[in-house]
């Protein structure tokens, strides 16, 4: 299938422990497991929106340590086309992560070769962001490359995708012309705008303020409580479909992945955020990252509770 959906990011070896809470400052815990589970924002929605239905082109790098192959081959099985995940001398990015009982979690990530991904290397494969439909970055690479893909990605006229995560601060403001949906949870939304969300009011002056900035049209991610999208007119909030939850790991990834691959389907804005909110919700009911991801048959079997 021609990849109308590339990705542009990160991959990450997990390194997952649960543990009955997060351990305060200091403290030591005794976890009642640990698994090693593929990962990493870029790659997390490049396999969502290959399980749920898009042709998918991953762009990133890999290190030559064993975790380089296990990532490269976790993208290969789902049939992503992994030409230009290049590997380099050294480790690949890892995500340490505990996920209590009440599934929280807290991520330290380590970008090893996720760092490594350089603009240079976007020259080097212009051809796949060119037979792009829709291109989706995240910021656990370099901002230089996520700067170079979002303006390339505009020259070339795609539909482009950020997901602000991790957010620290504010983005450079000479992205903002270059991005057709920033999709931030309230805590990136937070960072972004200077607003504090932590309601759907607060969403709507958060969104506001990111429209003004230059984003065409914001996405600001709820968890529980739905997601606000703002289109510079007006604002709808589409609540979540409800489920019980185990690990929250992944949902916003399998959210962006759902709705870049429904939009690349066709489907109207509206309909890609609902079918982004169901994905989202039937992976937080499964433990890990790309393990919980579901398929496009889970999504269209899903009966709302
Ligand atoms: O969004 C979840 C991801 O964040 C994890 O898979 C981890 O690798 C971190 O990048």
């Amino acid at each position: 299938m021609p990849a109308k959906v590339v990705v542009v990011g990160s991959l990450n070896m997990d390194l997952v422990t649960r543990a009955s809470r997060l351990p305060r400052a200091g403290e030591t815990l005794v976890g009642q497991s640990f698994s090693t589970v593929p990962g990493g924002k870029g790659a997390n929605q490049a396999v969502a929106s290959a399980r749920l239905g898009a042709g998918v082109a991953m762009i990133g790098c890999v290190g030559t340590d064993a975790y380089g192959g296990q990532l490269r081959e976790a993208l290969r099985v789902e049939g992503i086309d992994c030409q230009a995940v290049s590997t380099v001398e050294g480790s690949s990015g890892v995500a340490l992560i505990v996920v209590d009982d009440s599934s929280q979690n807290a991520i330290v990530i380590v970008a090893g070769s996720n760092g490594e991904l350089t603009p240079a290397s976007l020259k080097a494969c212009d051809a796949v962001l060119q037979a792009a439909e829709v291109i989706i970055c995240q910021l656990e690479v370099p901002m230089d490359t996520v700067g170079y893909t979002l303006k390339r990605g505009r020259e070339l006229g795609k539909t482009v995708i950020l997901n602000p995560a991790p957010a620290s601060g504010p983005l450079p403001a000479q992205w903002y012309g270059s991005i057709d949906y920033l999709i931030p949870n309230e805590s990136e939304a937070t960072a972004l705008s200077g607003v504090t969300v932590d309601s759907l009011d607060s969403a709507k002056v958060a969104a506001t303020v990111l429209i003004n900035a230059g984003a065409a049209k914001v996405i600001i991610t709820l968890g529980a409580q739905g997601a606000l999208f703002a289109d510079g007119h007006s604002f709808e909030h589409l609540a979540a479909p409800k489920v019980k939850a185990v690990d929250t790991t992944a949902a916003g990834d399998t959210f962006v992945g759902g709705f870049a691959a429904a939009l690349a389907a066709g489907k109207s804005e509206t309909e890609a955020i609902r079918f982004g909110q169901v994905a989202a919700a039937l992976s937080v009911t499964r433990a890990g990252a790309q393990p919980s991801i579901p398929t496009l048959q889970d999504v269209q079997g899903f009966v709302p509770s």
